[in-house]
């Protein structure tokens, strides 16, 4: 794992754009694994900026995002789909067709999951996938004890999990108690994996995931099984480390 420190959140995301645009300047076709949370945020903000100055074309960008919340439509306020659409899609030219996220109100979710995982094997697999972390050590929703053989498979979400995430919605019942997420094995198949960290309350999990063992119980340790991973890492994140 190559790890980059940088100074502050800005900077983490001026570098993970930077990162991003150089790998779509080299392939245009660029096959993209997409992830929400508060953390990528800045760095979306910075490609649509470079898009609306240097005009990086996404016309042939395919994306994939790594999960989405069950029970929710694609409209809803706090969808994943409403997410990418508010903070990235609709800011650039990514053909509607193109973008792909695991449908949270499928009637059958286990088939959802399934035909997910084929989209992603049919287009060739992603090529870079974004990932942030969670205070456990989730990576996706792959909360900790999740096999690493996993692939996309639904989840329960830990108390922590929907406790941290419950900042976005109106109260903590709100939080969906299941999501869909790409398994950790679905992750560690794209052919490279760029980390985004920031933020104290990452320090232990930026720690953890130097210092331990790989161990199921700590999922994002599943990363140091990939041969192309880079972390983006403000200072903070990095200050137990
Ligand atoms: C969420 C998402 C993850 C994200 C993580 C950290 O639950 N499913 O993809 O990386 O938690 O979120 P944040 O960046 O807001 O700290």
């Amino acid at each position: 794992m190559k790890i980059i420190q940088v100074n502050s959140y800005q900077d983490m995301s001026q570098r993970a754009s930077q990162f991003i645009i150089n790998k779509i300047s080299n392939n245009n076709a660029l096959k993209l694994g997409f992830a929400t949370g508060g953390t990528p945020k800045g760095t979306y903000e910075l490609l649509i900026e470079d898009y609306k100055q240097n005009q990086t074309s996404y016309q042939n960008i395919t994306s994939f995002n790594l999960d989405e919340y069950i029970g929710l439509s694609k409209d809803h306020p706090n969808s994943y789909h409403q997410y990418m659409e508010q903070i990235l899609f609709q800011h650039i030219d990514i053909p509607k067709a193109n973008i792909h996220l695991p449908d949270g109100l499928a009637t059958d979710i286990a088939l959802e999951c399934k035909n997910y995982e084929e989209l992603i094997e049919v287009n060739g697999g992603i090529d870079l996938q974004i990932l942030g972390i969670g205070e456990n050590g989730h990576i996706g929703f792959n909360e900790p004890g999740t096999s690493f053989d996993t692939l996309t498979h639904v989840v329960k979400l830990a108390k922590s999990t929907r406790e941290a995430n419950a900042r976005y919605f109106s109260n903590i019942n709100e939080v969906p108690t299941h999501a869909i997420t790409m398994g950790i094995q679905s992750i560690l198949k794209s052919k490279e994996i760029l980390l985004l960290v920031s933020g104290e309350n990452k320090a232990e999990a930026v720690k953890r995931l130097l210092t331990d063992d790989v161990d199921s119980n700590f999922p994002a340790s599943a990363l140091k099984k990939h041969p192309r991973v880079t972390i983006i890492a403000d200072k903070l994140a990095l200050s137990n480390a």
